[in-house]
């Protein structure tokens, strides 16, 4: 086989290490060799006769997108769990597959939602902002007093892989759990986190972690009077972009409604709303849930797996349905 005729393959973003490796031997790869995404036009000149292509969550993946790409696109490959990114139902209409790379990363982004947990409700990001600024400090009784997380109850937002990943960390904290889900997953034990309307839940959490999947049904679902529902003093952790409207979020905060927020992606990346960047009490991270190593190498090499599934002619490993409305 000549090296012409491998299928040829379109690779947005550098890849976790040893990744791209097991695409090479069987693919023609056009890899965009950079962490920052591709401009517009150059990715749409690049994905022109490609056979399949790996995505993140920066890449549009509209009609003109499957356009730019031609008839023989077999299968865009987003290299994410989410997938607001594509427009499934137009790769529905041209026959083109989607897949994504879920329950890998599942672990590391509830890690990272503790991380920010921890770092919002003891309020880590101003500790280190106050010793960085080289401002005076001594240990007093009142200095930086932070929420205690031991007995105080943990709302989840979103009980799928990772909000279950969240719930079982919350044990080891001593945290009553309940969540809002629109089903009840039959993973979640009967004695176990309790199933709440989505309204009483935020009612009963002092600290709410979201990790529901962005969709029509979830964006913005915590607006301004949602939010208004928390306790006085509340925590919410966000680990899905657009759930939480980031405007209110800010405002809530300002006004001392909230004790403290972290976010950990955003709706407009890499904007970071200035409201939002003004807020001493929120933690604010670059889209960090599932950036390890081994994470990233899973990430990667799901992706990768299902592109040569579908170029040897198979179906996708981890295949998304289109959307139909
Ligand atoms: C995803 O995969 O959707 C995450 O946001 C990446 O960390």
């Amino acid at each position: 086989m000549t090296e012409t005729s491998l299928p040829s393959v379109l690779v947005t973003r550098r890849l976790a290490p040893g990744v791209l490796e097991r695409l090479t031997p069987s693919c023609d790869v056009t890899l965009h060799d950079d962490d920052l995404p591709m401009p517009r036009p150059e990715l749409l000149r690049a994905v022109a006769g490609k056979a399949a292509v790996v995505t993140t969550l920066d890449d549009l993946v509209d009609a003109e997108f499957l356009d730019a790409a031609g008839p023989g696109l077999r299968l865009v490959a987003n290299h994410a769990v989410g997938t607001h990114n594509v427009d499934l139902a137009a790769c529905a209409e041209r026959g083109v597959r989607v897949s994504n790379t879920p329950g890998v990363l599942s672990e590391a982004t509830a890690d990272m939602a503790w991380a920010l947990l921890l770092a919002a409700t003891r309020r880590l990001g101003e500790g280190e902002r106050w010793l960085r600024s080289g401002r005076p400090w001594a240990w007093a009784p009142n200095f930086l007093l932070g929420m205690e997380l031991s007995g105080t109850p943990l709302g989840i937002l979103g009980m799928g892989r990772i909000g279950r990943a969240v719930a079982r960390r919350a044990a080891a904290f001593g945290m009553p759990v309940g969540y809002h889900n629109r089903t009840r997953p039959a993973e979640v034990a009967e004695d176990g986190p309790r199933w709440l309307p989505l309204d009483e839940l935020l009612e009963r959490s002092q600290v709410l972690v979201v990790t529901c999947p962005l969709n029509a049904a979830t964006r913005h679902l915590l607006d301004a009077d949602r939010l208004a529902r928390l306790p006085a003093g509340a925590v919410v952790v966000s680990m899905t972009a657009g759930v939480v409207d980031e405007e209110a979020l800010a405002a809530a905060l300002d006004s001392g409604a909230l004790f403290a927020a972290a976010v950990d992606n955003f709706e407009r990346e890499p904007e970071v709303p200035a409201a939002l960047l003004a807020q001493e009490r929120a933690v604010l991270a670059p889209h960090l849930g599932s950036s390890t190593v081994r994470t990233r190498q899973a990430m990667g090499g799901l992706a990768v797996d299902n592109v040569l599934a579908v170029l040897a002619g198979a179906a996708p490993l981890t295949p998304v349905q289109a959307v139909r409305s």
